[in-house]
């Protein structure tokens, strides 16, 4: 396959050819935001909800938006016209700019603005019917966890600890309160109703979670934010976690004991079927 384009402040250059300056700070502090977002059909899913969070991000960290929403969508939509069409996870990300290193903000110094994408894969019928092992840890984040920034390495460290543990993600607890995991948002079912921790600076406002809450009244199940702990994630009849890359994903075994019946709960079959219909939708040009 040919590289794929990215595209980088103004233009539009095969990936192996895209550079940042050493200086960059989203190379030197981490100072930069990002965001990731699904492609169907060619047809980028939520964008109004991705573009709007990462407003949010570079307002409360104090950075200038290098596009407007229709500038963006048009960056998107040719990366991923140039990129070959169908379903594609885009990536984009703006930092702070190239400046000499100091830690307080640069003088008139451009933001760096980057959008790139690759293939996406949706989770094979057998991971899904298999589900996710996760172990739980201490949150080791910030205090603001709602900021999607590209600072990651907790999160970093979190899912290699996953992947030596023989898991596939990390259930993050905070001063005794379920948050959220390494890469993901979360959610419980107990006696019918799907609970998921209250939105607040200890987790990222989910695209995916707010999609599996619309999803949840559509089909009339009782559904709302709760404060969630250990005994609650033990007690669990299902758990799932969400993303905009991995949908809804169904966790069978948490800190080596089974979740519920240790196998993908009916609630999840229900969301999930709901969850493909609206990629359907998407595919058909019926919706966004
Ligand atoms: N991560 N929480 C964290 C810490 C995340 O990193 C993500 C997504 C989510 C789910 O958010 P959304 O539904 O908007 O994708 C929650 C992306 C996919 C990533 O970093 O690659």
């Amino acid at each position: 396959m040919s590289e794929p384009t990215v595209y980088l402040d103004g233009l539009y250059l095969p990936q192996g050819e895209a550079r940042v300056p050493v200086l960059d700070r989203g190379f030197i502090f981490g100072d930069g935001v990002y965001e990731v977002l699904p492609v169907y059909a060619g047809e980028p899913f939520r964008l109004a909800q991705h573009l709007e969070r990462l407003e949010r991000s570079l307002r409360l960290t104090a950075m200038a938006n290098p596009h407007g929403r229709e500038g963006w969508e048009r960056v998107i939509r040719e990366v991923v016209r140039r990129n070959g069409g169908g379903d594609q996870s885009v990536y984009l990300q703006v930092t702070r700019g190239a400046a000499r290193r100091d830690h307080a903000f640069p003088d008139d110094t451009p933001p760096t603005a980057l959008v790139m994408s690759s293939p996406l894969t949706p989770p094979s019928a057998e991971d899904l019917a298999r589900g996710a092992e996760v172990i739980s840890r201490p949150d080791p984040r910030w205090l603001h966890c709602d900021i999607k920034t590209t600072s990651l390495l907790p999160n970093v460290l979190l899912r290699q600890e996953a992947l030596e543990a023989d898991a596939d993600e990390v259930i993050l607890v905070r001063d005794g309160v379920v948050t959220e995991a390494a890469t993901a948002n979360l959610f419980l079912v107990r006696d019918g109703r799907l609970l998921t921790p209250q939105q607040g600076p200890h987790l990222l406002p989910g695209i995916t979670r707010d999609l599996v809450l619309e999803l949840a009244a559509d089909q009339g199940i009782p559904a709302g934010e709760a404060a969630l702990d250990r005994t609650d994630l033990a007690a669990a009849d299902e758990i799932w976690l969400t993303s905009s890359t991995r949908e809804v994903r169904p966790v069978t075994r948490l800190d080596g004991r089974p979740v519920g019946t240790g196998e993908a709960g009916p609630l999840w079959r229900r969301l999930h079927t709901a969850y493909q219909a609206c990629k359907d939708r998407i595919r058909a040009g019926e919706a966004h």
